[in-house]
């Protein structure tokens, strides 16, 4: 059978990957794809992006499932489309997505069902948002409500800083309409965790816990990231914790959601903040993979996923079991020259290791042009390996980087450091 994953980055290179290792698939689509994809075996690239181009390539094609990576097109209503053309695709409704496509729905849609999370006010009144900084004190955290691909999230030390970031997203309109709703809230102490579980509407399976870098150096200094690197499973959620994110957030998300009439089907991800007392709050929801936690996961899976999919859209997660190689995975991003800000493309890459059974690398900001693999985007490659401990499958990933260049490379060298000081 035929597959459709839609997206281009590192996590849709990821999960192609892994579907295409399925013994009932013949080809999986992928669309766009990047460079990695237009060369891995059983992968086949498509230039389509729209989603009525996409809709009748997989009518055409006679695509058995369809799987979309990243919020965008979640966010318009893929799902939706794909569903009203009769088509089976996983992945979460427009109206579920706005979990993630709404900040300010996520906060109410958590405080309407005792979901754990920060404290938070929103507003469209940059003056009232400003006295309600006065007042709150700092730090303190603005977001802007919508989707802003990583850039609309100010953890400001300052009151000053906070009312720069309310200005300029209230007044200056930074991010235009993502930005004209903010919701301030409370500044988390703590350890984060990215916990990804698979929803059918009224069950969640788990996948593997991972923690994710979102700093662009060393040190989780300097900006903001798409994330820089992340590892699996991530120690800071010990069982214990584990099993109360399943009672305290995910199971009461599932619930609210079909209680309040938007059933939620897809990857969830929920972003965790874990104080010193084992208590997890709830930072933010995604509605899809994590990029690149999604790299370390998958191949850690052993699951085939393609099955567990299958009882996704049945309903029947409860009767679905996933496996899990029980050894620590590591995903280390490699960037492009003038990443977060301005992201340089074209730039060849050369050295890329073969693939082998411990060691593979996800292409992300890449494409073949005359030939040769060229930069085309901010992340650029992510590569992933396996060990014994996390030292182990850290030094295999950096011997691998060791190989591999590019005009103005950029990495972080302590991927996993809170893991490695845990051991
Ligand atoms: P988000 O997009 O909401 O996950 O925010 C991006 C990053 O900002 C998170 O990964 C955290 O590192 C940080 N962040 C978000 N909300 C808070 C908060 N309430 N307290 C502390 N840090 C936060
Ligand atoms: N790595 C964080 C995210 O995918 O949102």
């Amino acid at each position: 059978m035929k597959l459709l994953v839609v997206g281009s980055g590192g996590r849709e290179h990821a999960l192609a990957w892994t579907l295409a290792q399925s013994p009932r698939v013949q080809k999986v689509f992928v669309a766009p794809g990047n460079g990695g994809t237009a060369t891995e075996p059983g992968l086949e690239n498509v230039p389509l992006a729209a989603i009525p181009t996409l809709v009748a390539f997989a009518k055409r094609e006679n695509v058995y499932l369809t799987v979309v990576g990243p919020e965008a097109p979640l966010a318009a209503g893929i799902v939706d489309q794909f569903r009203a053309a009769g088509l089976r695709v996983f992945g979460p409704t427009r109206a579920a997505a706005q979990l993630e496509s709404s900040k300010d729905f996520a906060k109410r849609f958590m405080v309407r069902h005792s979901i754990p999370t920060a404290r938070h006010a929103t507003f469209t009144s940059a003056s009232e948002a400003r006295a309600y900084v006065e007042r709150e004190g700092a730090p303190i955290v603005v977001k802007a409500d919508g989707l802003a691909a990583g850039k609309g999230v100010v953890v400001a030390a300052t009151v000053e800083e906070a009312r720069a970031a309310i200005d300029s997203m209230l007044l200056g309109q930074r991010l235009g309409e993502a930005g004209a709703r903010v919701v301030i809230e409370e500044c988390l102490v703590g350890e984060e965790a990215s916990f990804i579980v698979l929803c059918d509407g009224a069950h969640a399976l788990p996948l593997a816990t991972s923690q994710d870098h979102k700093r662009l150096l060393d040190g989780d200094l300097g900006p903001n990231t798409g994330g820089m690197g992340a590892y699996s499973p991530a120690p800071v959620i010990t069982p214990e914790i584990h099993a109360r994110v399943m009672r305290e957030v995910i199971q009461p998300t599932l619930q609210g959601m079909a209680k309040d009439g938007i059933p939620y089907s897809g990857f969830l991800y929920a972003g965790l903040m874990i104080d010193a007392n084992g208590n997890a709050k709830t930072l933010e929801f995604n509605c899809r993979l994590g990029d690149p936690e999604t790299q370390p996961i998958l191949v850690r899976l052993k699951s085939d996923l393609l099955g567990v999919l299958d009882h996704a859209l049945a309903g029947t997660l409860d009767r679905a079991a996933t496996e899990w190689d029980r050894r620590t995975s590591i995903g280390v991003v490699l960037a492009a020259h003038g990443y977060p800000e301005e992201p340089r493309k074209g730039d060849p890459i050369a050295g890329l290791p073969a693939a082998n059974p411990d060691c593979r690398v996800f292409h992300a900001g890449t494409r073949i042009e005359a030939g040769r693999l060229v930069t085309h985007g901010g992340r650029v490659l992510c590569v992933t390996a396996l060990g014994d401990s996390l030292r182990v499958a850290r030094s295999r990933a950096y011997e691998a980087i060791a190989q591999i260049r590019f005009d103005g490379m950029q990495y972080r060298k302590d991927i996993g450091h809170r893991g490695l000081k845990r051991h």
